[in-house]
């Protein structure tokens, strides 16, 4: 199964190993990653699952839809190139190793 690398607030590191089709929300809800609060369950309406993807992945990721890319001119830390909605990722075996940081703050 990919694994997902959380860098949360405090520096430290959770490591999950994730289903093919699931999201990294996903994961980290079902896990209790701190710091991914997902209000909306993941139907793209809450920005609260926003993540700093590592640039080594940020390639590998389709592109933000329109929607997505709206929510993300909202989230509470700051934007940045590297900005995704943790759950439009969708974890595929060429994700292994994906390493998501997540913001300051979400709200
Ligand atoms: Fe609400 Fe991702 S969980 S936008």
């Amino acid at each position: 199964m990919p694994t997902i690398h959380y860098i949360l607030k405090d520096g430290s590191t959770r490591s999950i190993d994730a289903k093919p089709g699931s999201s990294v929300m996903e994961n980290a809800v079902r896990n209790n990653v701190r710091g991914i609060d997902a209000e909306c369950g993941g139907c793209c309406s809450c920005a609260t699952c926003h993540v700093y993807v590592d640039d080594a992945f940020v390639a590998l990721l389709p592109p933000a839809d329109d929607m997505e890319n709206d929510l993300l001119d909202g989230v509470a830390s700051e934007r940045q190139p590297c900005s995704r909605l943790s759950c439009q990722i969708t974890m595929t075996a060429e994700l292994d190793g994906i390493t998501v940081r997540v913001p300051e703050t979400q709200i």
